[in-house]
């Protein structure tokens, strides 16, 4: 018989939600326990799931006192994963570990000494890898028709209010110290380290928080959006993030971002107008002070050179709509692909353009085109040892480093630092 593995989930925020209910329903999981320090955030998870009240904590260390599943997932906040994915590990759990895995370089070598020393296993979420249009440029890739890779171009594009909302409002509380580059971009530096298959040797980068500033507060504003005389008017209102946006979508049921908003399945707009009264989400993005944060920007730009001779940039900038569009160069061909557009171009030099359409390619989704669901349809295999093509901890610990030297060397003017 199939083995089943049982699951208990670590932060049920917007991504512990996420696992649990996509891992629910499939029969090779079964989720058996919840931790989350906020009772609302149990409440709201398992009311997809239905455990008894003792299979729910809202004390950590009750949690972690004695071993309650073979997979922990670890969807906490940035800083907590490090301490909580040695602990797990030390008790015998396999790992699903979201991202950013870490923000130093110390931390990053405890995690790989505990995972040789225990020999588990540690899947790192990096779910656009399991997207179905990186899918389909992996398959492309394999036919060699690109001859050489011999550059990458990637720009990831934050929508302005995701920017406005996840990497300013939120920013502004977090006691994480974690830079952008890694709290937004671990995926696009891991599809970069994926793509050169190579080590990383040297990074440059330069970027600033320059627009979420006091300074640049529209004259007369209030504190909090629905305060405000521009709530109608202003592109970063809370109000029409929320608001307009979920009524927009055609007041969808509990999807993300609203979802992280109010916490109510489903979602109401009594419940959302409450939350943007109190919440760090009702604050204005220019007043809220983040930028007394050094670690947060809102754009910013790395260059890589690889062992083997690739080089890379990654922009990360303001967008009207969320999407990545990147481009690898060959010696033989080229391909791009763009989120924003649904396309992915394949250019063989000298012969025909093939465009094709991202959604319409097999398993491409709304939740990091498929990458989520993807990522969850892959986990039995890899935990099984039948598919070894994911991010493990090693591979995500390459593209990590690259990011906290990119972090060094915009801190330092931009000038060149060596990953390793
Ligand atoms: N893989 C991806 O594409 C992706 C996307 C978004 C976020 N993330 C990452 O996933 C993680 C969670 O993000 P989110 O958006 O779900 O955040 P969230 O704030 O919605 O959820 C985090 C949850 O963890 C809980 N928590 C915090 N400390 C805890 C502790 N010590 N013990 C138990 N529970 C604790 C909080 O109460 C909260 O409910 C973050 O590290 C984030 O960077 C990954």
């Amino acid at each position: 018989m199939k083995k089943k593995f049982t699951v208990a989930v670590i932060g049920c925020g917007g991504r512990g939600w996420t696992y649990a209910t996509l891992m629910h329903a499939k029969e090779e999981f079964d989720v058996v326990s919840l931790c989350d320090l906020n009772p609302e955030q149990l409440t709201k998870v398992n009311g997809a799931l239905n455990l008894p009240e003792d299979c729910l904590f809202d004390d950590e260390a009750k949690f972690f006192e004695k071993k309650r599943a073979d997979i922990l997932v670890i969807s906490t906040n940035d800083a907590e994963h490090v301490r909580q994915a040695v602990l797990a590990m030390e008790m015998g759990y396999d790992l699903l570990l979201e991202k950013p895995i870490s923000n130093n370089r110390q931390d990053i070598v405890k995690l790989l000494d505990t995972q040789e020393k225990t020999g588990r296993q540690v899947v790192v979420c990096h779910v656009m890898r399991y997207a179905a249009g990186i899918k389909k440029m992996d398959e492309i890739l394999k036919t060699g028709m690109l001859g050489k890779l011999i550059a990458i171009d990637h720009t990831e594009r934050v929508a302005y209010w995701h920017q406005a909302q996840a990497y300013v409002r939120f920013q502004k509380i977090t006691p994480d110290k974690f830079p952008t580059i890694l709290a937004k971009c671990s995926h696009d530096l891991d599809l970069i380290q994926h793509y050169a298959k190579s080590r990383c040797e040297t990074v440059s980068s330069i970027g600033k928080i320059s627009h979420f500033r006091k300074e640049n507060t529209p004259e007369g504003a209030a504190d909090r959006c629905l305060d405000c005389k521009y709530v109608e008017t202003c592109t970063y209102s809370a109000k029409k993030i929320y608001i307009d946006g979920w009524k927009n979508e055609g007041c969808p049921p509990f999807i993300w971002p609203y979802s992280k908003l109010s916490l109510k399945n489903p979602t109401t707009e009594e419940d959302m107008y409450e939350a943007l009264k109190t919440k760090v989400q009702g604050e204005c993005a220019f007043k809220c002070g983040v930028e007394s944060n050094p670690y947060v920007v809102d754009h910013q730009m790395v260059q890589m050179q690889f062992e083997n001779d690739v080089i890379a940039s990654l922009k990360m900038v303001f967008a009207g709509k969320l999407g990545r569009l990147i481009a690898l160069y060959g010696t033989e061909g080229e391909i791009v692909m763009d989120e924003f557009t649904d396309t992915l171009t394949i250019k063989p030099y000298g012969k025909e353009i093939e465009v094709m359409k991202i959604s319409s390619i097999d398993g491409g989704g709304w939740a990091h085109g498929g990458g989520d669901a993807g990522l969850v349809d892959d986990l039995y295999d890899i935990l099984t040892g039948v598919k070894t093509d994911y991010t493990s901890l090693r591979e995500s610990v390459e593209s990590h480093l690259m990011g906290i030297a990119a972090e060094e060397s915009r801190l330092d003017s931009g000038k060149i630092v060596h990953v390793h």
